[in-house]
C-alpha cells in the first residue's frame, strides 16, 4: 500500500487513520501487507528505526537519478512501513503545504514518492501481488506500473488499485513538468494523464489502475455527476465497470469510550453515567461556563477546508447562540477558517470555544464530552468522525451526502429508530431546521437516550471492508494474471506466425469475450 499519510507516523485528517486500520484489518484476514510513505522528518523520525534498512537505492527521476534511503517502522508486530527519506522533499513543518497554501514543489515531492515507492519493492525484495494506491499523491503508481515496468522486472505482472479518498485534491501541476514523470510523451494525452492543458495525478490512477474504489458507495456515485466530480465526473463514467465503493471502517482499538484513555471516565451502551463527567471535563478543558451541564454541547472535529461545511455553520451561529448552548471547535486548516473561527469565538466568549491546533487528545475530549457532533459537509467521501460519535453517544448532526448519507440513519420518533439528523440542503436554514429538531428532542430525556443508544449499538467495524477490499484484490490479481497469459500467448503466436497469426488471436478473443 502506497500512503502519504498512516497513522500513528502522521496524519493530517481520514486518510491516516484508513492507512493505519485497513493494512490492519488484512493483516487479520490473512494478507501480507507492506506499506511504503514519505519519511516526514517532524513527524516521523521518533517513530521509525535509527539506521536505514537500505541505503543509496537509486530513483530515476527526470533527467537525474536522485538516491533514497529507506528507513522502516511498525504498525504492529507483523507489519511493516517504510519510510522514503529524502530531505529537501520531506523535511517540512507540514505535509502537503502551510495554512496559506500548497508547498510549491508537491509535483516533485510526490513524484519522487511515487517512482520511489516502487523502487522500495526491489530493494527490499518484495513481490506484491496488488499495489494500492491511496490519493492523489500515489496517483502515478498505476501509470508506473502500467508503462513503464518491463517483462523481466520483479513488478511485472502486478496488479494496481486505486482509491479515491477526496476527489477535489487531485494533485495538478502544468504541463512543462511532465517530461520530469518520465512517463510515454503519448501518455500526455485526453486518454492519459492530460486535463485541460494541465496535468492531473488523479486522472493518471483513474486510467491506469486496474481497479478504482472510493470510500462509500453514495460517493462513487456522486462522483460520477457534475456536482460532486471535479470536471473528472466524465473520465469516471468512462471507467465506471471498474469503480466501487467501500465504505471505511472505524477503528474502535482508538475510539471506544469504553476504555479511551484520553477522557476524564468511561463508559458504556450499559452504563453511561461517565458521559457525565466527560462533559464537564471538556467544559473545563475549554474554559467555557459550567452552567452549559444544563445545555446542549455540541462538537466539531474538522480540517478547516471549504468542504467540510463551515460557512454553513458560520451563518447559523447567531440562531445556534440563541438557542442557548454551548459550542467546542476544534481544527486547522486554511487562513481564512481561522480568522472566522475566530471572530466567532471573540463575540461569544461564554458559548463558543474555538481551538485551531491539531490534538489528538482534544479530540477524543469532544467526542465524548460533546452531546451532538455536527458534520455540516458540503461533501464528505466517507467521514469518520460521525461514526466515531455514534460509539460515544454523541448523536451526529450531518448533512446527507457521501458517506454521512451511508452511515447516518435518521431518527424517526414514531419506530424509535435511527442514529442521527441530517439534512439535505446545501443551505443554512435546512441546516438550522434540523438541528432544532435534535436540540428540541435533547430535552425530551427518554427519548434521547434512545438515540444515544441506538448510535452506541452500530457497528463499523473494518473486519467488513476489509472483507470486501479483499475479494477486490483477488478478482483482480486474477483478471490481471489471465491478462498476462493472454498477452504472452500472443505474442508466442505472433513470433510464430507473423502479423496475420496476430490478428487471429484477436479475433479469437473478440470471440471469447463476447
Ligand atoms: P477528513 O479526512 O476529510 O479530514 P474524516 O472525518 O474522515 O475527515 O477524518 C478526520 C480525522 O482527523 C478524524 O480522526 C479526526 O478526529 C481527525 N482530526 C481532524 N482535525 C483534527 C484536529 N484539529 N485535531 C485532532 N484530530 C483531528
Ligand atoms: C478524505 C475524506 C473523508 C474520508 C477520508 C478517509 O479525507 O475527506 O471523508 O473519511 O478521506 O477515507
Amino acid at each position: 500500500m502506497a500512503f502519504s499519510e498512516v497513522a500513528p507516523f502522521a496524519k493530517t485528517g481520514g486518510l491516516a487513520d484508513v492507512g493505519g486500520a485497513l493494512p490492519l484489518a488484512l493483516g487479520n484476514l490473512g494478507c501480507q501487507v507492506r506499506i511504503v510513505m514519505p519519511f516526514y522528518n517532524r513527524f516521523v523520525e521518533e517513530l521509525a528505526e535509527a539506521d536505514p534498512v537500505v541505503e543509496n537505492v537509486p530513483v530515476v527521476f527526470g533527467s537525474q537519478v536522485i538516491d533514497t534511503d529507506i528507513y522502516r517502522g511498525q504498525l504492529n508486530d507483523s507489519i511493516e512501513v517504510y519510510f522514503i527519506r529524502r530531505d529537501e522533499f520531506f523535511d517540512r513543518t507540514y505535509l502537503y503545504g502551510t495554512p496559506k497554501g500548497d508547498y510549491f514543489d508537491n509535483f516533485q515531492r510526490f513524484t519522487y514518492f511515487c517512482k520511489a515507492a516502487l523502487s522500495v519493492c526491489s530493494a527490499v525484495q518484495f513481490q506484491p501481488d496488488i499495489v494500492h494506491c491511496h490519493d492523489w499523491q500515489s496517483g502515478l503508481i498505476p501509470a508506473y506500473l502500467k508503462h513503464l515496468v518491463a517483462a523481466e522486472d520483479l513488478l511485472a505482472g502486478t496488479a494496481s488499485m486505486f482509491t479515491i479518498h477526496n476527489i477535489a485534491y487531485q494533485g495538478q501541476f502544468a504541463a512543462n513538468l511532465f517530461p520530469q514523470t518520465g512517463l510515454p510523451d503519448s501518455f500526455f494525452s485526453v486518454d492519459g494523464m492530460e486535463f485541460w492543458g494541465g496535468i492531473n495525478f488523479m486522472k493518471a490512477a483513474i486510467v491506469c489502475a486496474d481497479v478504482i474504489t472510493t470510500v462509500s458507495p453514495r460517493y462513487s456515485e456522486e462522483i460520477q455527476t457534475k456536482e460532486y466530480g471535479h470536471k473528472l465526473e466524465g473520465v469516471l463514467q468512462m471507467h465506471q465497470r471498474k469503480l466501487h465503493g467501500i465504505i471505511n471502517g472505524a477503528n474502535y482499538e482508538e475510539w471506544n469510550p469504553e476504555n479511551d484513555p484520553y477522557i476524564a471516565a468511561n463508559y458504556s451502551r450499559e452504563n453511561l453515567e461517565g458521559k457525565h463527567m466527560c462533559k464537564l471535563d471538556l467544559l473545563r478543558t475549554v474554559k467555557l461556563p459550567e452552567r452549559l451541564m444544563n445545555r446542549p454541547l455540541l462538537g466539531v472535529v474538522s480540517r478547516l477546508a471549504d468542504q467540510k461545511g463551515l460557512n454553513l455553520l458560520a451563518a447559523v451561529m447567531d440562531k445556534f447562540v440563541a438557542y442557548d448552548l454551548g459550542l467546542v471547535i476544534l481544527g486547522v486548516g486554511e487562513d481564512k477558517y481561522h480568522t472566522l473561527l475566530t471572530a466567532l469565538a471573540e463575540r461569544y466568549p461564554e458559548k463558543v470555544a474555538v481551538r485551531l491546533e491539531f490534538d489528538e487528545r482534544l479530540a477524543h475530549k469532544i467526542e465524548a464530552g460533546a452531546d451532538m457532533f455536527l458534520m455540516p459537509s458540503q461533501y464528505e467521501p466517507c467521514g469518520l468522525n460521525q461514526m466515531y460519535s455514534l460509539r460515544y453517544g454523541t448523536v451526529p448532526i450531518v448533512r446527507a451526502t457521501g458517506g454521512l448519507y451511508d452511515t447516518i440513519t435518521p431518527f424517526n420518533s414514531t419506530k424509535g429508530k435511527g442514529v442521527g439528523f441530517r439534512f439535505t440542503d446545501y443551505k443554512p436554514e435546512s441546516f438550522w431546521e434540523t438541528a432544532k429538531t435534535a436540540l428540541d428532542l435533547f430535552s425530551q430525556t427518554e427519548t434521547w437516550r434512545q438515540i444515544m443508544k441506538n448510535g452506541m449499538a452500530t457497528d463499523f467495524s473494518w473486519l467488513s471492508s476489509a472483507e470486501q477490499y479483499l475479494k477486490l484484490y483477488e478478482k483482480t490479481v486474477a483478471e490481471k494474471a489471465a491478462e498476462s497469459r493472454q498477452q504472452a500467448a500472443d505474442s508466442t503466436q505472433s513470433a510464430t506466425e507473423g502479423g496475420i497469426g496476430k490478428q487471429k488471436a484477436k479475433d479469437r478473443r473478440k470471440r471469447g469475450k463476447a
